[in-house]
């Protein structure tokens, strides 16, 4: 089968198609991401109501663009995938209303996509990764550790109980004036620093469950640089090497933490699997392996143009459900919040809104 997947829950308007084989393996047949970076940039952050406009642009000519390069008519599809949330609302109903257009047009089926199993199922995708598996989600607005049991079937182990992650390495960029997105430049100084020079705070550290907390470390890494200011480049340096250090050694132990609670609940992991923006990050990368090979697993990181949000990601979640039946009908509602565990077989509907056929 193949699925046309759209995704506009944060600043990428993004497009692709997505082949399902019987035997469940996956295909990309176009992948179009438009990041909207540049419009947000001199924010420091996403701006929703600037998000939601540029989708509304973009939208149109990335789906064309993304059926154009993969040869392909709307007829000949066997489904429509969106993400319909979690996410900043007037970018999801963008992205949510366009494939109910096109679903309604061509007499195809919709699917509602949680924007967070499209990044839990890509491991499948890349890797034919096999059920069960421990996944670590890591992005700017999500930080969680969850065993994905199945489609639709996901325990979530631990999250943040403040910032995201992405968030953290986005507020020390700002902090220390690099500009935006965060995470890549941070990484970039830190190459260059000492990740020893300033002691700051590994937050949770040593607790049984699998939660993190990152606005501690972000205070002790604004009082280390408000002592030392005015900052050279080198202080710029050991203080991004230093904030990276402590969040690699923080996701370390929380993920020891969370791949034991997987073991008691869920079983023997097939993987630790990381997704998300911030699993583009080589540091992390390295001490992910060495933790999936600690607890007698491997770790499978899609590459990085797929960890961070992409239309591929939607249309194999997409694929996945349909290949089991589910689908939605045309009521179905964009959201905001939509807790992963929370994700049913049967997604909750507009009231009022008329039904499909
Ligand atoms: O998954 P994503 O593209 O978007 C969502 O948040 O859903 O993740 C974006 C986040 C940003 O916070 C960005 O700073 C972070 O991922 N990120 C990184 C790196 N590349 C992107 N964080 C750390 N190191 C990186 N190399
Ligand atoms: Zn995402």
């Amino acid at each position: 089968m193949v699925i046309l997947g759209i995704e506009t829950t944060c600043d990428e308007t993004a497009a692709a198609l997505v082949e399902r084989t019987d035997d469940g393996r996956g295909r990309i047949m176009s992948n179009v991401v438009l990041s909207q970076v540049a419009e947000h940039a001199e924010f420091g952050g996403v701006v929703p109501e600037i998000a939601a406009r540029a989708h509304v642009e973009a939208i149109d000519h990335i789906i064309a663009k993304a059926m154009a390069e993969a040869h392909f008519s709307f007829n000949s599809l066997d489904g429509v995938a969106a993400a319909a949330g979690p996410g900043l609302i007037g970018g999801v109903i963008v992205g949510l209303t366009t494939a109910k257009a096109i679903a309604l047009t061509h007499d195809k089926p919709l699917i509602a996509v949680n924007h967070l199993e499209g990044h839990a199922l890509t491991a499948r995708l890349t890797d034919g990764t096999p059920f069960p598996y421990c996944l670590f989600l890591a992005s700017g607005g999500h930080t969680q550790v969850l065993g994905v049991r199945g489609v639709g079937d996901y325990l979530r182990l631990g999250g943040t109980v403040d910032d995201a992650i992405g968030e953290a390495f986005d507020k020390t960029a700002k902090l220390l004036g690099l500009g935006y997105p965060g995470g890549p430049l941070v990484e970039k100084e830190a190459t260059r620093g000492d990740p020893k020079r300033f002691a700051l705070p590994r937050p949770m550290a040593g607790r049984n469950d699998a939660n993190f907390s990152f606005s501690g470390l972000k205070t002790a890494l604004r009082i280390e640089a408000t002592k030392i200011a005015p900052l050279t480049d080198q202080d710029v340096a050991d203080l991004c090497a230093s904030f990276q250090q402590a969040v690699v050694d923080v996701v370390m132990d929380r993920l020891r933490a969370g791949l034991r609670m997987f073991r008691d609940r869920v079983g023997t992991p097939n993987a630790l699997v990381c997704a998300g923006g911030v699993a583009a990050n080589q540091a992390l990368r390295k001490v992910l392996h060495r933790l999936a090979f600690e607890a007698g697993t491997m770790l499978v990181a899609p590459p990085p143009a797929l960890c961070t949000d992409n239309g591929a990601m939607i249309a194999w979640a997409g694929a996945e459900r349909l290949a089991l039946g589910l689908t939605d009908t045309l009521d179905v509602a964009p959201r905001a919040r939509w807790p992963l565990d929370q994700v049913t077989k049967t997604p909750p509907a507009l009231k009022f809104a008329h039904r499909q056929g």
